[in-house]
């Protein structure tokens, strides 16, 4: 299992990906808009066959250096490899990756998250997100705003 950042070349994996996530799912032009972006960080968890050498992208992470803040668009793992661990693995690459690499100066990772997301709002309660607001009919229904702060 590797975690790596995503590549043009991934842009089919990431979109199977995302249909499987999300009953909204992005189109193809807005992934890979996403994937090209200069101030984009998106890192995905790719499982390599040891019969056919194939990749699977199992899950992913996208989202923006917006000035000093990082913006989660989308994290989802594969519906087949949840509670596995997966996504935990992303944000902590994430946040490895935004403390470390010298010509980042994101401060913050921000994220909207739908109220009815139960689990995903466990999921990053679990990994150090607070909630900090809520914004009232955002989806339509509300979401909250979540925050972790990196230094
Ligand atoms: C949210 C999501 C990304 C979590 O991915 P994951 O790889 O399963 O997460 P991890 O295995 O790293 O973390 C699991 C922890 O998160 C929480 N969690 C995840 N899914 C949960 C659920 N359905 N119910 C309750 N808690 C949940 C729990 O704390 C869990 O720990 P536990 O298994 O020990 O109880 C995944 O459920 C998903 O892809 N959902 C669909 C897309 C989505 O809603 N994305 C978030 C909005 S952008």
């Amino acid at each position: 299992m590797n975690i790596e950042k995503l590549k043009y070349s991934d842009l089919d994996f990431l979109h199977n990906l995302d249909k499987n996530s999300f009953l909204k799912f992005w189109d193809i032009k807005n992934l890979s808009e996403e994937i090209l972006n200069p101030n984009s960080f998106n890192f995905g968890v790719f499982e390599q066959s040891n019969f056919n050498n194939e990749k699977f992208l199992k899950a992913a992470i996208l989202g923006r250096i917006i000035f000093d803040e990082y913006w989660i668009f989308k994290i989802m793992t594969h519906s087949n490899f949840r509670r596995s661990g997966l996504a935990g693995k992303l944000i902590q690459k994430l946040i490895t990756t935004l403390k470390t690499e010298r010509k980042i100066c994101a401060k913050s990772i921000w994220l909207e998250v739908s109220v009815q997301n139960r689990g995903a709002i466990q999921f990053y309660q679990k990994n150090g997100f607070q909630i900090i607001t809520k914004r009232l009919r955002y989806y339509p229904e509300d979401a909250f705003i979540m925050c972790l702060m990196l230094k």
